[in-house]
This record gives structure tokens, sequence and C-alpha cells, in this order.
């Protein structure tokens, strides 16, 4: 059993295979202090890593409790009693006392996971896990505190989430639940987050750790392209495949706070959450408030084992659905080929030609329903334009169906134009201020979709569509940022629960969507990458991991992105040159080797492509069909990173059973070398020979990883090589 309560020393301990976490209860009154995290460890009392003896001693606690409240390594901060750190409960009484202290009642150890009610998060079996429930109170709030904790067998993860109850006889009014806190000493740490904009998501930073509160945070509504639900904290000397880092991600797409404080005695505490920024949460008596899971993750083997913790979990035990372990089709995206001008002539015309490449799958983006011939009307009116599309979609998909295709959709559920039928007739169903004009992104407004009413007219309509013919695949999209975030439908005291009852109405639709059509493959967007959390991953595969889609710029983009999350997620395509993005002309060879560790696809007009450039797909189908798999279900080694070199970028991937492994490298700019480039690779395992299939030659894996893979001499600029090695017998 992974979880452990050991009587004598008072002390709980989770185990993963590389390491140990461990809770103290203190004092008589049972405060918990959070012992240890880190390497894994035999012993369990390690109660002098807490130095209580160093403040006032426990019979001087009354008169000097301040100083033991606010220098003790808490495993969940309360408020307002003397922790003046960052505080993760914060609850209000009728009266208006804004104070929570948390003490031990009882707790409960138990394999398996329980599922977080209207929330995703990770999952887990009898076999897989097992989970703490301590319950913690607060007597003079009437307020019950379950803090849960679940530990993986096989995986170096820690699944937190808190659910809050009152059980008091009058309301109690949340103003901040957090869901993880972490309190421990600074071991010269750099902070690594992810930061961007659209069409430049998931930038890494990486810092050193300094005084005071730093971190990340978003308050759009959204997880955002901006920011991004990730924290870590790395040693100094930490690289890819050394020291130690310890990260965590939030199961939740919408405002967050990921925030680490350093303090005076060079401790520091992480917290991550919801934001409290608008956020409020009646308790009437008797109800709960379930908060969202944060992972947390920890490697004492640096970047790489962090990443491929993330990617196995998320893999194993968040993506649900047919799709998580079957390839996905490759796919042609009708947006960047056509825009909205297209007709059914045009598309099959683009189909035809996709076909005959071997691609599987036409997407029809934006465009085909109202009266939207550009992006300032009809969204709420999910009917065909039938202008455009005679016979619906039901003709279109039959004609590609023909072809060998199927059909893919394009919407955005959570929108609406003030230029549409719906808004006409229920202006009230759009987020919006009494008495101020809502302020516009991309000629639309937000849905409330906090009423179930605007959930029912907005599912009832996609729903109606998808019936109406065989449509394989919808691409969820989601193009603005929420503001004037006010529901005509919520009493005055109720407004700050908005932001997240909206999440919660998202993923009601979502999980519905995913019921009543359980065959479809989803593939959430967001302008692009602004909703790429593990959130959205509980419902769909795959997410369209920017609207940038240069192969170069990708290559940053795709590297923050597999920092985290795995390459099966990661939506990825073959577009036009010059790009529509940046005007930049890429080899269409190299535009396939970016694209091929993700979801695979092109989004362009096949018709304005070269004889040469078309020519190319079917080796490009190919290559993703043979070895695409590698880097979606093996494990992800970063080799070289052009954001950090400016010269060059490669990645390898090696199958669980290190069997064959694939080296993707570009050549980002033309290199003036007389001699090869040597790439020490990783990954493989050093006993075994393997082969490389371009060169023939057998080495050691070890040979491999430590002599390196001289590269062949490209000349020029953006140009790459897919190397395979395979390991052969003796
Ligand atoms: C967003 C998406 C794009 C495309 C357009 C259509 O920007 O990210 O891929 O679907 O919307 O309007």
């Amino acid at each position: 059993m992974p979880i452990s309560y050991h009587e004598q020393s008072r002390v709980f301990r989770l185990d993963t295979p590389g390491s140990t976490y461990l809770i103290a209860l203190v004092d008589d009154e049972g405060f918990l202090a959070h012992l240890y995290y880190g390497r894994p460890i035999p012993d369990c009392d390690l109660r002098h890593l807490l130095r209580l003896e160093e403040y006032p001693a426990p019979s001087q606690r009354n008169g000097e409790r301040l100083t033991f409240y606010d220098m003790l390594p808490t495993e969940y901060s309360g408020h307002g009693v003397g922790d003046l750190r960052e505080s993760c409960l914060s609850v209000e009484t009728p009266q208006g006392a804004r104070a929570c202290c948390l003490t031990y009642l009882s707790h409960r150890i138990f394999r398996g996971k329980p599922k977080l009610e209207g929330l995703p998060a990770t999952f887990g079996g009898q076999d897989d896990c097992a989970t703490l429930d301590l319950v913690c109170q607060d007597p003079a709030l009437g307020l019950r505190v379950h803090l849960i904790y679940t530990a993986f067998d096989h995986l170096d993860a820690i699944c937190r989430s808190v659910l809050v109850e009152n059980v008091s006889s009058s309301a109690r009014r949340l103003n901040r639940v957090l869901s993880a806190c972490l309190d421990m000493d600074n071991q010269a740490f750099d902070l690594i987050t992810l930061h961007g904009c659209w069409g430049q998501e998931r930038m890494i930073s990486r810092a050193p750790l300094t005084w005071g509160r730093q971190g990340t945070a978003s308050l759009r509504g959204i997880s955002s392209h901006q920011e991004q639900p990730f924290l870590a904290l790395a040693e100094h000397t930490a690289t890819q495949t050394q020291g130690q880092v310890y990260a965590a991600n939030f199961v939740y797409s919408g405002n967050f706070l990921a925030q680490v404080e350093l303090r005076q005695q060079n401790d520091l505490r992480l917290v991550m959450g919801i934001h409290p920024t608008d956020f409020c949460w009646n308790l009437a008596p008797g109800a709960r408030f379930q908060a969202p899971e944060v992972v947390l993750v920890y490697s004492s083997a640096g970047l790489d084992h962090m990443s491929h913790t993330f990617h196995d979990l998320y893999r194993r035990h968040l993506i649900r659905g047919p799709y998580r372990d079957r390839p996905r089709p490759a796919l042609i995206n009708s947006w960047e080929a056509t825009y909205f001008d297209f007709d059914t002539q045009r598309l099959l015309a683009l189909g035809r030609l996709a076909a005959q490449a071997g691609i599987e799958l036409m997407v029809l983006d934006d465009g085909w329903f109202g009266r939207r011939n550009s992006d300032d009307s009809s969204l709420g009116d999910w009917t065909v334009n039938e202008e455009k599309l005679p016979g619906g979609l039901k003709h279109l998909a039959e004609e590609l169906n023909k072809l060998g295709l199927k059909l893919g959709l394009w919407m955005e559920p959570e929108m609406v134009s003030p230029d549409s039928d719906l808004y006409r007739a229920h202006p009230e169903y759009a987020l919006k201020i009494p008495g101020r004009a809502p302020t516009l992104a991309r000629n639309q407004l937000v849905l409330d979709l906090s009423q179930p009413q605007v959930r029912q007219a907005v599912y009832r309509q996609i729903s109606a569509v998808l019936r109406s013919a065989p449509i394989d695949y919808v691409k969820w999209d989601m193009n603005r940022t929420l503001c004037d975030v006010y529901s005509s439908a919520l009493p005055p005291q109720a407004q700050g629960e908005l932001y997240h009852r909206y999440v919660l109405g998202v993923y009601e639709l979502q999980e519905r969507l995913l019921s009543d059509f359980p065959h479809l493959l989803l593939e959430n967007c967001c302008g692009g990458g602004g909703r790429f959390d593990p959130g959205m991953l509980y419902f769909s595969p795959q997410i369209w991991t920017s609207d940038n889609t240069d192969a170069i710029d990708r290559l940053r983009i795709q590297e923050g992105t597999a920092l985290v999350y795995p390459l099966s997620a990661m939506g990825a395509h073959v577009a036009a040159c010059p790009s529509h993005i940046n005007r930049r002309t890429t080899d269409f060879i190299t535009r396939g080797r970016v694209s091929l560790p993700g979801c695979f696809g092109y989004e362009l007009d096949l018709a304005a492509l070269s004889p040469e450039e078309l020519a190319a797909i079917p080796a490009q189908l190919e290559e993703y069909r043979t070895y695409g798999h590698v880097f979606r279900t093996g494990d992800y080694y970063r080799l070289a990173s052009f954001r950090e070199n400016h010269e060059y970028d490669a990645i390898l991937a090696v199958t669980k059973d290190k069997s064959l492994a694939v080296i993707d490298f570009v050549q980002v700019y033309s290199r003036l070398e007389q001699r090869s480039l040597r790439l020490p690779l990783a990954g493989l395992d050093p006993a075994r020979r393997y082969r490389c299939q371009k060169t023939g030659q057998v080495l050691s894996g070890a040979g491999w990883m430590y002599g390196g893979l001289p590269l062949p001499k490209l000349k020029g600029d953006y140009l790459s090589c897919l190397i395979v090695l395979e390991a052969v017998e003796g």
C-alpha cells in the first residue's frame, strides 16, 4: 500500500516508486504539518525537520502562538489567525468574520481513487493507486475539510484535491479554496513556468527563485495563451537528466493561481488552485464545495523524468475514450485552405486530392452555419448554410465517404454573435453587466453557460447537427477571453461564483456530448492553444496546439507543450508557405517532420501545392503511420533545443520496451561546419545493440548515448532528418 498511517510517530506516508511524502500530526490539537517530500526514504519520524523546538515550545505557545502558526510548515494553510503566508482557505461567516484554522479530525485510506463530482480529474482503479482522505475541521466555523491525496503505484505522481463541507447550521461563504499547498525549504531552486501569447503559447521561462511571491496566474476565465496552470521548482543544477524537480499542474480550465512565496528563513510555500480574485462560493448548511485537482510530480532525475511522469499519467489516467490508444486519423483542415470562402464543390475538390494522397478525415472549419461569411455574425445559430452546402452536411459527408474520407466539423458552442438569431431572441443568454455595453472580442460575446437553459439551447442545436450527418470528429473552439462576467440568473451574492460555474458548464456540455456521441474524436481548441490544460484533456484526447503553424515557431511551442503534455495530445499540421502567420518559407518535408510527433494533419490548399510537394504527401503519411506512434506512446527525450542553441532542434522517442528509437532532427540554420554534429542520445538500453536504419551501423545503446550519433551534414536552412535505431539481437 503506497499510503499508510504510522500510529507511533503520528505520521502519514505516501510512497511512489521515486518519492516519499510525509505529513505529521503536531500537538494534541492535531495541526497538520508538512514533514517531507523528496527522494524515497524509509523513515517516518523526521519531526526534527519541523524545528518545533526552535519555535515557542508547546507549553508556551498560548502566549506566542502567532510565531508557531507563521513558522510551521503546514499541509494546508488557513487564514486570519496567524499564518501570514499565502492562505489556501478563507471562509466568511454571516457576521462577516474571515478566519479559518484546521486541525485533524479523522482519516481513511483505501485503494483506488474517487471521482471528483462535476470536475475532470485523473482516475485510477484498485490496481493503480491508493487514496488518503484526511479530514480536518474548524470547530469554530462548523467546517469540515477533506484533504484528498492519491498516490500512484507506478508513477511519481501525487494528486491532491480539497472538499469543503459546511456542517454548521448557518451559511458560510468561501472566499478562496486553493487545491494544494507545499511548504518546504528552498534548495537553490529555479522557477520554471510557461508563458506566451496568441500564436506563441507555452514559452519556457526558467529563472532563479527570488524573495517574495512569484509565479503565474490567469484571470481570463480560461487557462489562457498567456499563462499555463503549471509550475516547477528545479534545482539550479537540474538538467534534462539530473537533479531534483518538483512540479505542479492544475486540472482546471479557468482562472488559476500558481505561486511560490520565498520567505524570511529561506523557506517557501507553493500554492495552486482557483484564483481567489473574483471568486466566492456560498455554502448553505450541509452543502459541499469540491475544488479541482492538482497533480504533483517529483523527479530526482531531472526534467525528462518529470515529463515522462506527466505524459504517462495523462495518457493512462486522464485521457479517456476510444481514441486514447488508437492511432489518430491523418486529417486535412479547411481553415487555412479556404477560410470562409467555400462551397460543397470546393470542399469536394480538396477532398479528392486529400483522398488520393491518403488522408483519412476532412475537417470543415468555420463558416458552414448561419450567414457566416466572416467572423462578424452567426455564432449561436448552428444551422447549416445550404447556400454554401446544398443538401447540407449529410450530402457533403456522403460524398466525402465515397472518396474514403470521414467528415469532421468545427464549432464554437460557448459563443454568440450579437448579429445572430439566438442573441436577438435571448440577449440575456450572454454574459454582460446591467447598464454597460458588453466588450466585444472577435465581434462576439460569451454565452452564460452557468444557466442550464443556455446550455440546453446550445446543446439542442449542436446535437441536432451531429445527428444530421455521419460526423466523426468535432473541433470545439473558443475564441475569446471572458469579461463582463455577470449573470442575469444569479443573485448578487452569488456573482462571484460565475467564473467557476462557467467552467463547470463547459465541462457538463462536453461530458454530455461525449456520452451521446461516444464515437466522436473531440479536439479542443481556443484561438489556437489558449486552453491547453489537463482539464480539457479529460474530454478531448487532442488539443489544437497553436494557430501558429509555421514549422520553426512550432519548435518552441511544441517544446514548451511537451514539457508537461503528451505528444499524443498535440494537434500539429503541415501548413502552406509562405506561412500565413509570419511569411516564412520552410521546406515541405521539414514541415512534416515538425508535425510528425503530434496528431498529424494538413492545413492548406492541396490544389496550390507544387507537384513535388503533392507527391511528397504519401511518403510523409507513411512516416507518420510507421513512426508517429513511437512519439505518441513511447518516452520522449529532448536532446537539443533550438530555443537554447539557436541553431537546431532534436527530440528522441523510444518505445516502452526500448526496441525502437526515432530521432527527429531539425536544422533551423545552416551551420558552417567541417565536421558533422555529434548528438548524444538518451533513453536507450545501454546493454542492448541498436542498428541505425540509415547507415546500417550497429552499436550498443551506451555507444549511441554516450558516444553520440553523428548527424548527416545538411546544407541549407530549415532542413531535417529522421533517424531510426532498432534493437538487434546479439
Ligand atoms: C480559431 C482556431 C482556428 C480556426 C479559427 C476559425 O482561431 O484556432 O484554427 O478554427 O478559429 O475561426
